[in-house]
């Protein structure tokens, strides 16, 4: 497939897929020696979506990207490259872009997996913002999908807690004007063992400390270098939507980007940590609600397990 390559590439419609049952601090104190205090002071989180056993990652990846493709109003047949970013994905092959393809009947596009963890939805944002300004691809459907509750030790207090499924999606299509800025992306070598998802069973474990120290003292550096990579300054941004980890993490990053004159995005609260799908998920549940600003520069940033982050300024869809 070769088109003509695009000056830039911009996010024509979002989706989303939770499961239904929905898991609460005061349930999980049932079920391991914690609290709905330590939790909400030491997280922000409140509640979190947990999967049922016929929800994968590559079904809930499957109802997001319905959902996106419905909320741009475009013929599925348009879309020419699916990229589905998973840490939890379990099946090879085929492999979750693969059967999303199928299920939603596009029409043979270029179906990539990738795994960056945490940062997995701004990776695949990018390489399909490259792909479209090289011509390899015109529209291209960006999911991010996750089961992270399959990998976690539900007898251990210090993940289990943490965590939540959950699927989000954009429709990014060759434009005109450039909307999705260029990334900044890299990764921390001494962090590499910092997340890990290993042992058999495989299990979630992670240096939360580290992770923390990492997030408050380098996180900012970088989404002010993703701001300069887009021509534009910290009063350009109107929404800040970070990797939804902690509350902890979050608030005093977008504190030390002029947060309080901007929109937040704080899905953690009731979503937990989806990993890679956090930042997509919590911008389709605010976009379908309606409260996302719409058409104005947000600056997203992933960062965790590999350890790799990534960042870039998007500009919000517009209602049709
Ligand atoms: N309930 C009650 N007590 C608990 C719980 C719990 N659920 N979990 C741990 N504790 C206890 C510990 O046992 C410890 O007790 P002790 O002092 O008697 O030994 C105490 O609470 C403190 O434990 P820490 O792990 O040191 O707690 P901390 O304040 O560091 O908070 C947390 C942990 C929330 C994980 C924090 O470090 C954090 O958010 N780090 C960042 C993680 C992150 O951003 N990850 C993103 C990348 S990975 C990914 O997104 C998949």
């Amino acid at each position: 497939m070769n088109h003509t390559p695009a000056a830039g590439s911009r996010i024509i419609g979002l989706g989303h897929y939770q499961p239904e049952r929905i898991l609460t601090n005061a349930e999980l104190s049932t079920m391991v020696d914690t609290s709905d205090e330590w939790i909400t002071t030491r997280t922000g989180i409140k509640t979190r979506h947990i999967g049922s056993e016929s929800d994968t990652v590559s079904t809930m990846a499957i109802e997001a990207g319905r959902a996106a493709l419905a909320d741009a109003g475009i013929d599925p047949s348009e879309v020419d490259q699916v990229l589905v970013a998973s840490t939890s994905a379990t099946d090879r092959t085929p492999y979750a872009a693969g059967r999303v393809a199928v299920a939603l009947g596009l029409n043979g596009p270029a179906p990539i997996d990738i795994n960056t963890a945490c940062s997995g939805f701004e990776y695949a944002v990018a390489l399909a913002d490259q792909s479209i300004r090289t011509g390899s691809a015109r529209t291209s459907l960006v999911i991010a999908s996750e089961k992270i509750s399959g990998l976690v030790d539900w007898t251990d207090r210090s993940t289990c807690v943490l965590i939540g499924d959950g699927a989000g999606a954009a429709v990014i299509q060759a434009s005109d004007t450039p909307e999705i800025h260029p990334v900044e992306w890299g990764s921390v070598p001494e962090l590499v063992n910092a997340v890990l998802v290993d042992g058999d069973p495989q299990r979630f474990s992670q240096e939360g400390r580290s992770i923390y120290r990492w997030a408050i003292s380098e996180a900012e550096g970088h989404a002010r270098q993703v701001v300069a990579n887009a021509g534009l300054t910290l009063d350009d941004i109107r929404v800040l939507a970070f990797h939804q980890a902690n509350l902890r993490i979050v608030e005093p990053i977008a504190k030390a980007l002029d947060g309080e004159h901007k929109w937040v995005l704080k899905d953690v609260v009731e979503s937990g940590n989806t990993s890679a799908a956090s930042v997509p998920l919590g911008l389709s549940k605010a976009w379908h609600r309606g409260d996302l600003p719409e058409g104005v520069p947000a600056l997203l940033m992933g960062f965790g397990g590999g350890f790799a982050f990534a960042g870039q300024v998007v500009t919000t869809p517009t209602r049709r």
